[in-house]
């Protein structure tokens, strides 16, 4: 990754590095913003005249190469929104944008302006994240387009700034490492090395870490995450990570779906269909990741945090469609679909969760295909039982630039999972693909107390981007959701 520091704009500089500059668009062509760099009329002239040469237009995305002096690249920020919000995503997806199209440079300035300390957070975040490759499994390193080296951003070194900076580098971090778990190949990532993992990054004061492993599992009645892991040679484990500061404000409990990979047991996937299934444990590396951010920002929180964890598998001990299980305190399902796992081991997560009495409750699941019939692809379904709690979910969500949407959990769902011999059945009985996401939040619902605030974020759309990269969301695995989490954190200390 790049690394981000500030460049004191009371330092002299000296032009011998690529520049970063921003356009907007006016009267239909780009027009250079002004910049934290003092640029001589000279070289402005030539700057505009090669914009109108290139038919600039300073729309968003846009990304202009300019061979000029020692290279500058036009990035596009778009009109000036109302949202401020919506200006900030434009710095980070411009400063993404940018960063990319200095590849395999040494060094290059960010001059465009700031006017506040969140501006310098935004770009720093988008050229940390947009800069992110997952390259470990690569071993001819010199094939590999290296990202831009060392990212100066043009601008005050003001005590603001230089916090704005840290946070921004803290939650870079956070986000890195969760798409680094998600695009580790399941042969490398199987539940127990997820627990040891997460054990090693929390080894720290502020942070306690619990394991349990198939055993525990079996012996305190975990019987969803241990029925979906026994079809698996690698056992499956709960994880349960908590940071207390002193006297904390609340106490928000999140549960992640951690399925290492998912073949779909029995019910099995088509081949397609399974291709990226590593990234089934999308959810569970968000909370972790989410909980050591917060408790790097030392955030006035309690954040408990579950990785319920396992590896769904077809074999002579996987279990089958049909089977009746015990959810942890008690409740039976009639698994129907072994491939409708997440919701199995997320009931027990979420049963154990409240016994540690949260104040708010969210689970983050890659948990049906439906959500991105409903939703495209870069967007998450946010369902619950709480709506002023959804609504401050889709707030920091908006904040953070994270696409999530409200949708609904419509009473007449929870009737078709009415199961013959069983409190509840994992799928309806002939399974219709209508409204598969609400059907999923439906069967969560059922383990989760009326009194308790909870939130279900279905993250199956956009927890891995199979395309190209657009902004600061990079291919493969996205990171999405922690950013939201730490978000809603600092709107739950206030
Ligand atoms: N992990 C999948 C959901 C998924 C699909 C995530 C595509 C990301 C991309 C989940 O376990 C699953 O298989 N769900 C089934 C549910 C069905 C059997 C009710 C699905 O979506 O088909
Ligand atoms: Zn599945
Ligand atoms: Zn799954």
């Amino acid at each position: 990754m790049t690394k981000i520091q500030i460049f004191p704009t009371s330092k002299q500089i000296v032009l011998n590095k690529p520049i970063v500059l921003a356009t907007a668009p006016k009267a239909g062509q780009a027009s250079l913003l002004p910049s934290n760099l003092k640029i001589d009329a000279k070289l402005q002239k030539d700057i505009q005249s090669h914009l109108s040469l290139a038919q600039a237009k300073g729309k968003r995305g846009e990304v202009i190469y300019l061979s000029l002096a020692k290279g500058i690249v036009c990035v596009g920020l778009g009109d000036k929104d109302k949202n401020e919000n919506s200006n900030l995503e434009n710095l980070r997806r411009a400063s993404a944008l940018a960063s990319r199209a200095l590849s395999d440079q040494q060094e290059a300035i960010f001059a465009i302006k700031t006017n506040s300390a969140q501006e310098v957070e935004a770009i720093a975040t988008g050229i940390g994240l947009g800069t992110y490759k997952f390259t470990k499994y690569k071993t001819n390193k010199k094939e590999i387009k290296q990202p831009l080296k060392i990212a100066n951003i043009f601008a005050s070194d003001s005590v603001e700034n230089k916090k704005a900076l840290q946070k921004a580098l803290i939650l870079i971090n956070s986000v890195n490492q969760a798409r680094d778990l998600v695009n580790t190949p399941p042969l490398d990532l199987v539940p127990n090395d997820f627990a040891l993992l997460t054990k090693k990054q929390f080894n720290k004061a502020a942070v306690k870490v619990e394991i349990l492993d198939e055993k525990a599992l079996k012996a305190k009645g975990f019987g969803g995450i241990y029925a979906v892991g026994k079809g698996s040679v690698h056992p499956p484990r709960l994880v349960r990570a908590v940071y207390r500061p002193a006297k904390p404000k609340v106490h928000l409990v999140l549960v992640g779906k951690g399925i290492t990979f998912d073949t779909g047991g029995i019910s099995l996937k088509p081949p397609g269909s399974m291709i990226t299934m590593k990234a089934d444990m999308a959810g569970a590396a968000a909370v972790m990741q989410a909980l050591d951010a917060i408790s790097q920002l030392k955030l006035n929180i309690q954040v408990t945090a579950y990785a319920a964890l396992a590896e769904n598998m077809p074999s002579h001990t996987a279990q089958r469609p049909s089977d009746v299980i015990k959810i942890y305190g008690g409740k039976t399902v009639e698994v129907l679909n072994t491939d409708a796992e997440g919701r199995l081991v997320l009931a027990d997560a979420l049963v154990r969760a409240q016994e540690d009495k949260p104040d708010y409750l969210v689970n983050v699941a890659t948990l049906t295909g439906a959500a991105s019939i409903a939703l495209g692809k870069r967007t998450a379904g946010v369902m619950g039982n709480n709506d002023d709690f959804i609504s401050r979910i889709i707030k920091a969500s908006q904040i953070a630039g994270e696409s999530m949407w409200h949708m609904p959990i419509p009473e007449e769902i929870r009737a078709g999972l009415d199961s013959e011999i069983a409190d509840i059945a994992n799928i309806p009985p002939s399974l219709s693909p209508a409204g598969g996401m609400l059907r999923g939040a439906a069967f969560l619902k059922d383990f989760v107390s009326d009194q308790i605030p909870w939130a279900h974020l279905d993250i199956a759309p956009n927890a891995f981007n199979d395309n190209s990269a657009y902004g600061y969301v990079v291919s493969g695995g996205t990171g999405i959701s922690v950013r939201t989490l730490v978000e809603l954190a600092k709107e739950l200390a206030k």
